[in-house]
């Protein structure tokens, strides 16, 4: 099959050309700004601090997970409202939040040669660089991925995971799974607040995928002119977020504005992405993210994307349609397919869900 590594049967999810290292780029002359990162005049992000605080709401896991009403109320409308919040007592500590952080660290420490040796390859979007590139003409982000597949484990791509630092392969073990944990929690309350039984949504994702970004967002000596990451919404079910504690970047949109989400220390960022805003018909909203550059600190961010089995058919659930219009705004599609027609486009908000949406007559 044309899609499947002819080794190994692993599958592949598309491919993305090769691009500078941005990291290296600021090294080497930390006040240039290639014009192929210079976005059009509309496109470039008022900096000003008008919303540098945010309103994201704040979930806590333990209270979701004894089943209390009202935070179970809250992460309905936070779902609606935001398709953003902020999970806090989600049960990972703080020491492996850290390791994570640290080990990764490390990682984008190491000598450009050394981090290199995990690139990115002509026919893969996974490891080292930048993914949904497909010309030499749009505009690129001003960052840098690990990109990794983290299961089912027969997916994973060894010649991707960084053996140096020794202990970082651990930490993302580890903290893949604490995340897993928090997924399957988090999908059991969200299968409450929509109304179907409690293992409904996991049971949906058959055996679930999840991804691993891990980013690198270099200092920009013109921050105003560029975004970290162009605006986009998540292909995945939820994507689970580590933020750096201190640094400043994630903007989401809401209401017309660009809201920053401004850290909290060990909390997690959660959002819903285009599957669940599929399964749900669009009660609740993939909402489209950015990240902007900083000027004066580097940023990193964990990005943990969970998606239903490649081979699992997505279309809204019975229960989320009206009985009285009988309308349902997607179209099916398999999951692996939905995916990977993702990555043959550049990344433009919404764009890519142009393909399962039910046009309105
Ligand atoms: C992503 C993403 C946000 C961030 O990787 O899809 O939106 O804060 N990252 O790095
Ligand atoms: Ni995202």
């Amino acid at each position: 099959m044309g899609d499947r590594d002819s080794d190994t049967n692993v599958p592949t999810w598309g491919t993305s050309l090769p691009v500078d290292n941005v990291q290296e780029m600021v090294k080497r002359n930390p006040s240039c700004v290639l014009e192929r990162y210079i976005l059009d005049h509309n496109d470039r992000p008022n900096l000003s601090p008008t919303h540098a605080s945010s309103d994201v709401p704040i979930i806590d896991l333990s209270l979701l997970s004894n089943g209390d009403e009202e935070e179970l109320k809250k992460l309905d409308r936070a779902c609606i409202d935001w398709g953003f919040f902020q999970l806090i007592n989600h049960g990972i500590a703080e020491e492996l939040l850290q390791r994570m952080k640290d080990a990764s660290s490390k990682f984008f420490n190491l000598t450009f040669e050394e981090r290199n040796k995990y690139a990115m390859t002509s026919d893969d979007i996974h490891g080292y660089g930048q993914a949904y590139v497909v010309s030499e003409e749009q505009k690129l982000d001003w960052s840098d991925a690990l990109i990794l597949s983290i299961y089912p484990l027969n997916f994973r791509k060894p010649k991707f995971w960084p053996t140096s630092p020794p202990e970082l392969k651990d930490a993302i073990e580890m903290y893949s799974q604490e995340v897993s944990k928090i997924s399957e929690r988090l999908f059991r309350s969200l299968s409450l607040v929509m109304g179907l039984g409690q293992n409904s949504l996991l049971e949906l994702h058959k055996e679930p995928m999840q991804f691993l970004r891990v980013n690198y967002y270099p200092t920009c000596s013109m921050p105003d002119h560029v975004l970290g990451v162009s605006p986009h919404s998540d292909t995945s079910s939820i994507t689970i977020l580590m933020q750096d504690d201190d640094v400043t970047g994630l903007q989401i949109h809401n209401n017309g504005d660009w809201v920053s989400v401004r850290p909290i220390p060990n909390a997690l960022v959660i959002n819903i992405g285009d599957v669940i805003e599929i399964w749900s018909n669009g009660k609740y909203k993939s909402i489209e993210h950015r990240v902007v550059a900083n000027k004066n600190k580097a940023r990193m961010s964990f990005a943990s994307f969970i998606t239903p089995n490649q081979d699992v058919e997505i279309e809204p659930v019975d229960e989320m349609v009206h009985v009285s219009t009988s309308l349902r705004l997607y179209k099916k599609i398999k999951y692996g397919e939905y995916l990977r027609a993702s990555t043959t486009k550049k990344m433009e908000g919404k764009a890519h869900t142009k393909i399962i949406k039910v046009e309105s007559e």
